[in-house]
């Protein structure tokens, strides 16, 4: 009799792990796309801005996840690869059984083109939050479409965003929705990928595999500012010819101070590189093509080629993840669009003396204070422009609290040639002001 028992309580037992084992391998061919495929689970960030993520839509989840104790996933996360990428020990697991079946499967992959809104990323990493801010805050000051920004940051960042975000006025709040995610690497190469230039700044790599549900992204570095409404630049992805799928800026107008043309020792695009702070992609497409390289024989895919890209190239890049992006560009220049210089402004333009043409005619569009010049003494005219935009209190009259005082202090940084150059800083900001006021009163 006790024999029979354990041969029942065996077979039991075995009954049990083999169901367990089904039904994990069911919940996981449910949900694979392919090996990369990213499961987003909806965004645990409450924040009531962020409402416009698209799995907000999907009736039911945000229910069942505040229910059913999934909010073990790291607050914030999202994101995570699979299997070539593994999750962060605090995200959900692939083989959470529960989950899996819940994830959400994105049939029609790509939402949200088209909306009308822009779509803007950033990266923050350190010591970045303020400049970051600022640089938000001019996104929403000049632009009159809506804005929804995904802010990759460094954990310690998140309840800062978020409540700084928070504590801008009602009226500022209904202009844009915002995300924070968390910053994401391949776990294999996590190390490789953060010390590879500024901490995070790789990320931007990787935006089109981890928001794979967006089709079009402006990412910028966080020491930008927009003088000109985001929606503006925005516009350009619609210029795009089929074959275009990326626009950045060139990195130098002058060849002889060009950097990529006198000491680049890879690949790089057209004849003075491009540069990636202001980036504009159509991710749809980034996801889509197949890339040309100096490699493999056969074209790779997005997903495919940083890894070897890195691997064969670490030992020869000096501006990590920019040298990556020139080098698949001059391999398939076809695909990038090319913006002048006065979308990505910097103080190579000036320093030696004005070199952007089309910043002559029309103005500085956006603003680019690469190497701290917002922060120290080295180039007085990009730090006013900074100050004034970060010192504006938000409701007052932008002409009076932003651009007067603006000019005033640019008056003071005539002596150096970028100084100089700075009645082009405030050429278009004062129309973008104008057209935003007007707008104002016409709405009252
Ligand atoms: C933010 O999301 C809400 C809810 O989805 C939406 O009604 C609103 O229009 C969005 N705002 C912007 C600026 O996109
Ligand atoms: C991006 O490209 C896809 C595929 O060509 C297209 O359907 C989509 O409209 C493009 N997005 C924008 C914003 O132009
Ligand atoms: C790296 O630079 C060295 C020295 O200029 C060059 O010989 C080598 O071919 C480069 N490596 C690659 C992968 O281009
Ligand atoms: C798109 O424009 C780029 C740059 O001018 C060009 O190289 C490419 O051939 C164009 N593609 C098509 C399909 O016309």
């Amino acid at each position: 009799m006790r024999c029979y028992l354990h041969a029942f309580l065996l077979c039991m037992i075995f009954t049990f792990f083999s169901l367990l084992y089904v039904c994990n391998q069911l919940a996981s061919t449910l949900e694979e796309g392919d090996d990369w495929s990213l499961r987003e689970q909806g965004t645990l960030d409450r924040s009531a801005h962020d409402s416009g993520h698209p799995l907000r839509k999907r009736p039911g989840l945000a229910g069942l996840r505040d229910r059913e104790g999934l909010d073990r996933c790291k607050s914030g996360s999202v994101s995570y690869w699979n299997p070539y990428w593994r999750l962060p020990a605090d995200v959900c697991g692939v083989n959470c059984l529960l989950e899996s079946p819940l994830r959400v499967k994105s049939g029609s992959a790509v939402t949200e083109h088209s909306d009308g809104r822009s779509h803007l990323a950033v990266v923050a990493c350190g010591p970045r939050l303020e400049e970051t801010l600022t640089m938000l805050k001019s996104a929403v000051l000049l632009s009159k479409k809506p804005l929804h920004f995904y802010i990759f940051a460094e954990d310690e960042l998140h309840d800062s965003f978020r409540n700084a975000l928070d504590a801008w006025p009602r009226t500022v709040q209904t202009k844009f929705n915002f995300t924070i995610y968390p910053i994401t690497f391949p776990k294999e190469n996590a190390k490789e990928w953060k010390k590879l230039f500024k901490p995070c700044a790789s990320q931007r790599l990787f935006l089109p595999l981890i928001l794979k549900e967006v089709d079009s992204l402006l990412y910028v570095d966080t020491d930008i500012l927009f003088l000109r409404p985001v929606e503006d630049i925005w516009a350009l992805l619609s210029q795009f010819n089929s074959s275009q799928l990326a626009a950045m800026a060139p990195e130098h107008e002058e060849p002889r101070i060009g950097w990529y043309n006198r000491f680049a020792r890879h690949p790089y695009y057209g004849k003075t590189g491009i540069n990636s702070g202001v980036m504009l992609m159509n991710m749809t497409r980034l996801r889509e093509k197949s890339f040309k390289n100096d490699m493999t024989t056969v074209a790779l895919q997005w997903k495919e080629i940083l890894m070897p890209l890195l691997q064969k190239y670490k030992l020869n890049i000096t501006w990590g993840d920019q040298d990556l992006l020139n080098i698949i560009f001059h391999h398939n220049p076809e695909s990038l669009y090319v913006f002048p210089c006065q979308w990505n402004y910097r103080p190579d333009h000036c320093i030696y003396g004005s070199n952007c043409q089309q910043a002559e005619h029309e103005g500085v569009f956006i603003l680019h204070g690469n190497r701290g010049v917002y922060h120290d003494n080295k180039q007085p005219a990009f730090r006013a422009v900074y100050e004034a935009i970060q010192k504006h209190p938000f409701g007052e009259s932008m002409e009076t609290s932003l651009l007067f005082p603006l000019e005033a202090s640019l008056q003071t940084t005539t002596n150096s040639y970028c100084g100089r150059a700075s009645h082009l800083f405030t050429k278009k900001l004062k129309q973008s002001i104008a057209s935003v006021q007007q707008d104002t009163t016409l709405r009252r």
